[in-house]
């Protein structure tokens, strides 16, 4: 701190907003949603579409799915004509899947009003846009200044400005760091240079420090523990849920088919395709009876991790006749790939398929 209470770094906030805009026009990294450094703007689909897809979820996992999701709907208005099953389906194996349905609610809603409002507080009013993604889309797709801060963001602010505040509680300070280096001119390279900077140089563990643009101004690098920042909260442990999944599948006529429903509501994995289970959304723990009287075996477990929970699911598999009650389909095993089961069901999926190859003599 200085003799005004103010960090020294504050008072040479252009500089490194200037060097931070310089390395980006050096080495952004090539994205599919991006436009490099000083081209032209891309679209407003193209940007919150990657920005819904990249929230939780890294830039590797997302290239694939952003790819097919332009090549089959190319704009807002083909997104929105489509049906919502297509849509979660072709989000499968992305996570997070209320994402998915919130996207073809907002393309409904932007494809109604004609166009992506082009400000922050419009954006924000759109069905789905939280501050960050209508900060984001503001900035990289409308040129406004808006102050965009992600999980990167916020890591390389906390260190430049060593705020030692934990987690959440330094939200605030952190977001007006953000905002004091955020320019009038270029916010949106500004914002992506920001990204870039986190995801590959002031990285979680091993930041290099050596090559950063910015680390002549950085406080934790003066202190010399950039990894402390942001200092986190507490850890607190994962509660455990555990639950069945049922592999119910008969002789079909083109060859061995499973049963399959539709989950229900909008809760977890509300409205994907999956395996029939016993609620374990619900519950803690405890197990219960499978769905009919039938020859169940038992074909192992997966574990998978939630946001709020841990789940091991076991698999018990059994060969019928006829369908089960209740709403679901038959669909084919040679097809299983299709069917968009989200990650668990589709590890349930292998796992029974696995258990019952060992069962075979
Ligand atoms: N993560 C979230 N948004 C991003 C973007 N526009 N570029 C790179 N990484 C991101």
């Amino acid at each position: 701190m200085d003799a005004r209470g103010q960090t020294p770094l504050l008072t040479e906030v252009s500089a490194v907003t200037q060097a931070l805009l310089a390395w980006y026009r050096d080495h952004a990294r090539v994205l599919p949603w991006r436009a490099p450094p000083g081209a032209p703007r891309m679209a407003a689909y193209r940007v919150w579409l990657s920005e819904v897809m990249l929230q939780q979820t890294t830039v590797a996992a997302v290239i694939p799915y952003f790819e097919t999701f332009t090549r089959r709907w190319a704009d807002v208005a083909a997104l929105a004509a489509a049906p919502e099953e297509d849509v979660m389906a072709a989000w499968a194996g992305l996570g997070y899947y209320s994402r998915a349905r919130r996207l073809v609610e907002c393309a409904r809603v932007v494809a109604e009003l004609g166009a992506f409002p082009q400000d922050e507080a419009g954006l924000r009013a759109l069905p789905g846009l939280g501050a960050y993604t209508a900060a984001a889309v503001a900035s990289i797709a409308f040129g406004q200044r808006a102050v965009v801060v992600d999980g990167n963001v916020e890591r390389v602010v906390s260190r430049l400005f060593a705020i030692d505040t934990p987690l959440p509680a330094a939200k605030g300070l952190i977001r007006e760091g953000a905002d004091r280096l955020t320019p009038e001119d270029h916010p949106g390279d500004f914002a992506q240079a920001m990204m870039d900077l986190g995801a590959t140089i002031c990285t979680p563990r091993s930041p290099k420090c050596l090559i950063c643009p910015v680390a002549n101004w950085c406080e934790a690098r003066a202190e010399g523990r950039p990894e402390a920042y942001p200092v986190k909260p507490p850890k607190l442990a994962k509660p455990a849920r555990t639950g069945t999944a049922f592999w119910i599948t008969r002789q079909g006529a083109q060859g061995p088919e499973v049963w399959l429903v539709r989950r229900e509501g909008k809760g977890l994995l509300g409205g994907m395709r999956a395996l029939p289970e016993d609620g374990w959304t619900a519950r803690v723990d405890g197990s219960r009876q499978p769905p009919f009287a039938a020859a169940w075996r038992d074909l192992g477990a997966v574990t998978h991790v939630f946001t709020h929970f841990s789940l091991t699911m076991t698999v018990q598999g059994a060969t019928v006749t006829t369908p089960p009650a209740g709403e679901g389909e038959w669909w084919p095993l040679a097809r299983l790939d299709e069917a968009g089961l989200p990650t668990v069901f589709a590890r349930a999926a292998a796992r029974a398929m696995a258990g019952l190859e060992l069962e075979t003599p």
